[in-house]
């Protein structure tokens, strides 16, 4: 049967990371998939994470399995995380957490709750998303459409369109939402915006996912969750995936969570009992060290203070290079003015770049983006900045 098989398409995203490592050419760039690199283009392992495996290997007695949801303590650290130490939400019980393998796993447990114990039919995904959030909706069995979100011509949230959107959705469908750093257009509602999508997500009855895989690499720890803050102010029901692979580097430990918000501590118990179901049938418990690495990291007051210093490293370092991209752009004579890219947060920015640009970079210059036209703007340096820019003004034309 496998014979029958033509083969399928390379995935977008990771699907061009392989194409990169294919590449001979030794002056290649890649900016497509969201990693972090430093300003030698590198992918660190942070020194907090370092002393937290170093401990863990030292202490470790066992590998028996975790339970289905992680551990207690992991659960309570995201929560503090996601809510604030200070939020009610932490502690009283109307909020569980399930430790999953990264965000998209979080995601995929998230789909198989909504389809099989909500009976939820239809998700909503904003226009543009992360290319993987299709794929992991309707594989989990939902039907999967799009509200409107960016202005492309504007470079700006489309915030009218997006509230009307809203409101044309059915009752008890599934919306999923970015939480900060929108992923590819790194733009992201204000507080007042926040507020109103809250509003008619409460006024629709819709079922609220979000995602939130870029804590603390926009403005900070605190600030990127005011949507999130936002949304529990008027919603008593929520469910929202945390991912530890940006914000702790932590991308091939896969460590994230689910956290549930219910209105009662019984219903977010019961919740979770169907939570656990959708585990259990899928992967039955999760993987220990990403996760016990934050643990470890989160609990501890040294290791924090460390862990956050190096996370605003990576997002100074990130917001540098979004101000030297737009200011070389211009230096270059680019055909147009990239300076809303200053303005934009987190990994990614939507370079207004059309496919074939993305095309005629990859195959002429060998620069990676994402077809959407998407760069990884933490994949940029001051080393190969005039190099992608001097290619994006030629491709475009200009200079
Ligand atoms: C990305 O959008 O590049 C990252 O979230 C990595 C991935 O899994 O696609």
């Amino acid at each position: 049967m496998f014979e029958s098989l033509s083969l399928a398409p390379p995935d977008p995203i990771l699907g061009l990371t392989e194409a990169f490592k294919q590449d001979p050419r030794p002056d290649k760039i890649n900016l497509s998939v969201g990693v972090y690199k430093d300003e030698h283009g590198r992918t660190p392992v942070l020194a907090a994470v370092k002393e937290a495996e170093r401990r863990l290997v030292a202490g470790q007695e066992s590998k028996t399995y975790l339970p289905i949801d992680g551990s207690p303590e992991y659960a309570r650290l995201v929560r503090q995380m996601v809510f604030g130490d200070e939020h009610p939400l932490a502690t009283d019980g109307r909020a569980v957490t399930l430790h999953t393998p990264g965000g998209t796993g979080g995601l995929r447990v998230a789909a198989d709750f909504l389809k099989q114990k909500l009976s939820v039919n239809r998700i909503w995904i904003s226009q543009p998303t992360w290319e993987n959030h299709r794929g992991v909706f309707s594989a989990a069995g939902l039907e999967v459409a799009a509200y409107t979100y960016f202005d492309a011509a504007a470079n700006r949230l489309d915030h009218g369109g997006l509230l009307s959107s809203l409101r044309q959705i059915p009752p008890h469908e599934a919306v999923c939402l970015h939480a900060c750093c929108h992923n590819p257009s790194g733009i992201d509602p204000t507080p007042d915006q926040w507020r109103e999508i809250a509003g008619v997500l409460a006024e629709r009855q819709l079922v609220t996912l979000v995602d939130f895989a870029y804590q603390g690499l926009g403005d900070g720890l605190r600030e990127d969750a005011a949507g999130v803050r936002e949304l529990i102010a008027q919603l008593d029901e929520l469910l929202i995936v945390s991912s530890f692979s940006k914000n702790f580097g932590l991308y091939n430990e896969r460590a994230g969570a689910l956290t549930l918000v219910a209105p009662t501590p019984q219903a977010a118990q019961a919740a979770l009992s169907h939570a656990k179901i959708c585990v259990r049938t899928n992967y039955s418990n999760p993987p220990s060290h990403g996760g016990a690495i934050v643990c470890t990291v989160l609990a501890d007051p040294q290791l924090r203070a460390d862990w956050e210093r190096e996370l605003q490293q990576m997002r100074d370092r990130i917001n540098h290079m979004r101000a030297l991209f737009a200011q070389t752009m211009k230096a270059q004579n680019a055909p147009r003015d990239f300076a809303f890219i200053t303005q934009q947060r987190g990994m990614f920015s939507f370079s207004g770049l059309n496919p074939q640009h993305v095309q005629t970079l990859r195959e002429q210059h060998g620069i990676y983006i994402v077809n959407s036209g998407r760069i990884n703007v933490a994949g940029l340096r001051p080393a190969n900045m005039t190099a992608v820019c001097n290619a994006i003004v030629a491709t475009l034309g200009g200079g």
